[in-house]
């Protein structure tokens, strides 16, 4: 079983460090893991933050943990060099349109909500973000209109068939859950949008013991406060879908709790091929000082094990782990405790 880790940038490579530590500790047996740089680290090193080596070693494995990316001393870089584009680069070339990002509320964890805790103990849903799209993707520059106003423009569009291949993945996580999906665009004002629409329909008839509902990302937006606990499967785009999980993170308690995985449809010979990282940033302001919470990437690793390596008893493993370490109440700053990087790594192993 090959894991490439690439650490990245800021918190991203203490945070790495303890979820490496969770699965050595496992004793899985023949796991072989290859670090690689990535991000503004890779910048530094070798001029470019998605190192050709990296992408090749990312490529031969059976799936990635990946850190963070983002470095304040790379913002003024040209954007195709810029850290950002390494995460962006590796989803791209690897196809891994498919971003699942599940966002439930531990049981004892409800006050750590920004919402109270009746309304955020309900919250158990998956939202279902595609990658490989959208305006993140679309042609892109700055421009002098004839009266030489400066311009920027991102061009914001879906394929048919990229809509089609997230939407299935969509419906079938819906299928393993309590079988209702919503679906969030902005079909009242975008063309985009109303494809989407279209093109989910259609593949609504291939699942039709699945609930589909539509909703604008406003109205979401909205939503995702007043009664997260509704939401079961959030099938979205890539630009809404960045800002909804976001939200939904301090739904649940913090940023520093949601995991990620990032897949495509290539099979591994235990499972499908994927990339997994927290969903939070570098953090570039407490980077180095151990204070990091690494359960977002501990959670992210549990994920690889069971997509990737067909390791589900392992990922359940680690999943208990991280759950009494929290109802223990070993708390990273971002949740109002103490317990530094290194600490709530071993807290999490000696629950192991
Ligand atoms: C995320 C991040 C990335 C994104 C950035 C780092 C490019 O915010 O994974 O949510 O926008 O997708
Ligand atoms: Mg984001």
């Amino acid at each position: 079983m090959k894991i490439a880790v690439l650490p990245g940038d800021g918190i991203g490579p203490e945070v790495t460090h303890e979820a490496v530590r969770v699965i050595e500790a496992l004793g899985l047996g023949d796991i072989e893991m290859k670090h690689a740089p990535v991000g503004g680290a890779a910048y530094k090193a070798y001029g470019h933050p998605l190192p050709s080596e990296t992408l090749e070693i990312a490529r031969l494995s059976d799936g990635i943990l990946f850190g963070a990316v983002g470095d304040p001393d790379c913002d003024s870089l040209e954007r195709h060099l810029r850290p950002e584009q390494a995460i962006l680069g590796l989803r791209k070339e690897l196809t891994l349109f498919a971003n699942l990002r599940p966002a439930k509320v531990f049981g004892g964890l409800e006050n750590f909500s920004a919402l109270r805790p009746e309304v955020a103990g309900a919250i158990d849903m998956v939202i279902v973000r595609e990658l490989n799209g959208d305006v993140y993707f679309g042609e892109k520059g700055f421009r002098t209109t004839a009266n030489g106003d400066r311009e920027g423009y991102d061009i914001m569009s879906y394929s048919e068939s990229e809509v089609r291949r997230i939407a299935h993945i969509g419906f079938r996580t819906a299928m393993g859950r309590a079988k209702r999906l919503c679906s969030v665009d902005k079909a009242n004002v975008l063309e985009t949008s109303q494809l989407w629409r279209d093109v989910v329909i259609e593949v609504a008839k291939e699942y039709p013991e699945v609930t589909l509902e539509h909703m604008y990302v406003d109205n979401a937006a909205m939503q995702l406060v007043r009664a997260p606990g509704k939401f079961d499967v959030v099938l979205t785009g890539n630009l809404f879908g960045d800002i909804l999980s976001d939200q939904a993170s301090m739904c649940v308690g913090s940023i520093g709790l949601l995991a990620s995985a990032s897949l495509g449809e290539r099979q591994t010979a235990h499972g499908t091929f994927g990339l997994y990282e927290p969903i939070h940033g570098s953090a570039p302001d407490i980077a180095g000082q151990g204070l990091a919470n690494p359960m977002a990437t501990i959670l992210s690793a549990a994920m690889l094990l069971r997509h990737s390596l067909g390791q589900a008893q392992a990922a359940e493993r680690i999943e208990a782990a991280v759950a009494e370490t929290l109802s223990d109440g070993v708390l990273g700053r971002d949740l109002g405790g103490n317990a530094g990087t290194t600490e709530i790594g071993d807290a999490v192993l000696a629950r192991l």
